[in-house]
Formats: C-alpha cells, structure tokens, sequence
C-alpha cells in the first residue's frame, strides 16, 4: 500500500521480518501495537506469524483490520457482494457537509478563517457524500465491523491520494496542486489470505502492553516531535466519524488528550522505560532512528537495564514531507531485547 505516512515502514519491513524470523520461528505470535499503516503487521502476517496490531490513532486501526482481517471479501450482503460495494462507494453523490464547509477550497471555515485548501471544493463534497453514507450504512447495522472498515480504509486511502498538502496534514499548500485537483478515486479492495490468527485492538501502548499475551513484540513509536494526532487530523476525523470543531488556520481537531508521549524529548525516555516495564514478553524488537528524540547512548542505558540487547542497522532514505532534500541517508536502527 503506498501511503504518504511519517515512519512508514513499507520498504524496510523486508528487512525488519527477516532480522525478528533470526529470533522467533514463523507460526509465533507477536504484537505491532503502533501499527500505523500496518505494513509491519502485514509483512509479519505474510511470514505466517500471528499478529495483533493496535495504535494510539482510530485511522491506523482502520487500516489494520483491513489489512489483517479481511483474508477474503466479506459478503456484502447490503450491496451483494464487494465488487458491487465499490461500485456504490464510486457512485456515491456529493453532499456540500462538513469537509466542504472546513477543508474545501470553496468552504467558509466555522471560525471564520481563509478556506483551507486540503482538498478541491468538489473532492471535499464527495468524502461529505461519501463518510455519511458509510455512517448511515453502519449506524443502520446494515453492514457489519470489517465491511465498515473496509469502507472506511477505502475512503481514508483515497482522501490521503488527493490532498492538497506536503506529506502530512500540519497544513495545506498554497495553491491546488495538480494532484488535488484529480477527481477522487477508488481501488478494488485487497484481501490476504495470511495463515496466522490475528487480532486488532485500539489503544494506546499504556493500556495494552500489560494485557499482551505474545512471544514478542515490535515496537515502533514515533521519533521526531511531529505528533501523529494533529499532523493526520483529518485521517482521524474520517475514522471517528465525527465533526470536530476545526481550529485555526489550519483546521485541526483538537488532538492534545492523544497527544504522544514518545514525541517530547522530555518524556520519550520514560515512555520507553513504561511499555518495557509492562510488557511481559520474551522478546522485545524496537524500530528506531538514529536522528529520534531519545538519543541512542540514553535509549541503549534505557534498554540494556531490561535485558539483553542486540542492535542491527540498515540505512536508508529520510522522509521529507516537503521533498526538498533528495538522497538524505540515515540509518535505521533495530534493537532486539531478550528479556531478563
Ligand atoms: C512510526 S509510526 C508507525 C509506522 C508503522 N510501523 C508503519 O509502517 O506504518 C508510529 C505510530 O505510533 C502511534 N503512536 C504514537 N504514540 C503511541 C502510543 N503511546 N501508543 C500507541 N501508538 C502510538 C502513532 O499513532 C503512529 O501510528
């Protein structure tokens, strides 16, 4: 799944599958509880591990049920069967709602403020079609969990291919690009027949890691201090279904109660120290950048107090959300801790 997200891990899961298959055997279980787009969950799952993912976000879980869960079409009954499913979602009308209204380029924003150009006036009228008529079909029981999230992971992919912005939602570009000027699109629904038996939860790594029952875990938290809540606040809306108050210029929801604790350098080192405090696995993997919040003697004190540790590094290209600098090569680092 190409998906513009800060620390996707799509192109290095190869290499992250293949350094965790040194350690537990396929057929075990293990958690991706900061899932994101669930590229790792997904690369676990195609491994044959059995993988429960979860995420502090509703979008990412979204994208996880999706993505795990839908090993072949769901029946659709409501429509008779996906294929026609996704013709009703492409031939949703547009309603001039709340995403016109507030991230439209034509839309009058609630405050008072400038249009917020994230999407055209008429993409921002088809997500308004589109997220009421799913609602709806939810709210009505007409579909059931994973045909909703589905639906909903559909629209979330789509929204993110046309939005007028420079890798993350912060805030939106000046003009219409050309890009957000394309009409909105829909791609048939993928499903993966993985062997494993997998599960999605919601959370934050605070609630879930002493309820994790697995033989590892993948850690991947964020490292920079761009909070994942405010910089994909519209992903967010359209996974919670709601109509937020859109403050400032920029439109955001009101993020700071799911704020991250791993984004500021002045609590990241005792979020780590918590989740590993907490989590009762043997094995313990850990996604991190050479450039994060946590600087790498502080997190090997941290980790080294929790067992046994082993660090593998691959280099690889930075994400730049405004794509001016090219060929900026960072290494990523992967640590292994074997639990004490
Ligand atoms: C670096 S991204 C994960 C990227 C993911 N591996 C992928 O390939 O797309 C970090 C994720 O951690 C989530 N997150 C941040 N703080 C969290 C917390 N305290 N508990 C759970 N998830 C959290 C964010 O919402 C974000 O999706």
């Amino acid at each position: 799944m190409s998906f513009r997200y800060l620390g996707n891990k799509t192109k290095l899961s190869e290499w992250i599958v293949g350094e965790i298959s040194r350690v537990i055997p396929a057929g075990s279980s293990i958690a991706d509880p900061m899932c994101g787009t669930a590229s790792v969950s997904l690369a676990l799952a195609q491994a044959g591990y059995s993988v429960t993912a979860a995420d502090a976000l509703a979008f990412p879980v979204i994208h996880a049920r999706s993505r795990l869960l839908a090993k072949q079409a769901p029946a659709f009954k409501a429509f008779g069967g996906h294929n026609k499913a996704l013709d009703w979602l492409r031939s949703i009308p547009s309603i001039e709602g709340y995403f016109f209204r507030e991230f439209g380029d034509a839309g009058s924003p609630a405050n008072g403020r400038q249009p917020r150009l994230y999407f055209s006036a008429s993409n921002a009228a088809r997500i308004d079609g589109i997220r009421i008529s799913i609602r709806d079909l939810a709210r009505s029981g007409t579909i059931n969990k994973l045909e909703h999230s589905l639906l909903l992971h559909s629209l979330i992919r789509a929204t993110n291919k046309v939005a007028n912005i420079s890798g993350t939602f912060g805030y939106f570009l000046k003009e219409l690009s050309k890009n957000a000027q394309n009409p909105i699109t829909f791609e048939s629904f993928q499903f993966e027949q993985t062997p494993g038996s997998h599960s999605v939860l919601e959370g934050p790594i605070e609630k879930l890691a002493s309820t994790l029952c697995v033989d590892a875990v993948y850690l991947d938290p964020p490292y920079t201090k761009r909070q994942y809540a405010g910089n994909y606040h519209i992903l967010e809306t359209l996974a919670q279904e709601d109509e937020p108050i859109a403050v400032g210029d920029g439109g955001l929801r009101p993020w700071k109660e799911q704020a991250s604790d791993f984004c500021y350098r002045r609590s990241a080192g005792n979020a780590f120290r918590n989740a590993l405090k907490q989590l009762d696995v043997p094995h313990i993997f850990i996604s991190y950048s050479q450039d994060g919040q946590v600087h790498e003697d502080e997190l090997l004190a941290i980790l080294n107090d929790f067992g046994k540790v082993t660090l593998h590094e691959q280099s690889y290209k930075r994400y730049r959300s405004n794509n001016k600098v090219k060929d900026d090569i960072l290494l990523e680092r992967l640590y292994h801790i074997e639990k004490k």
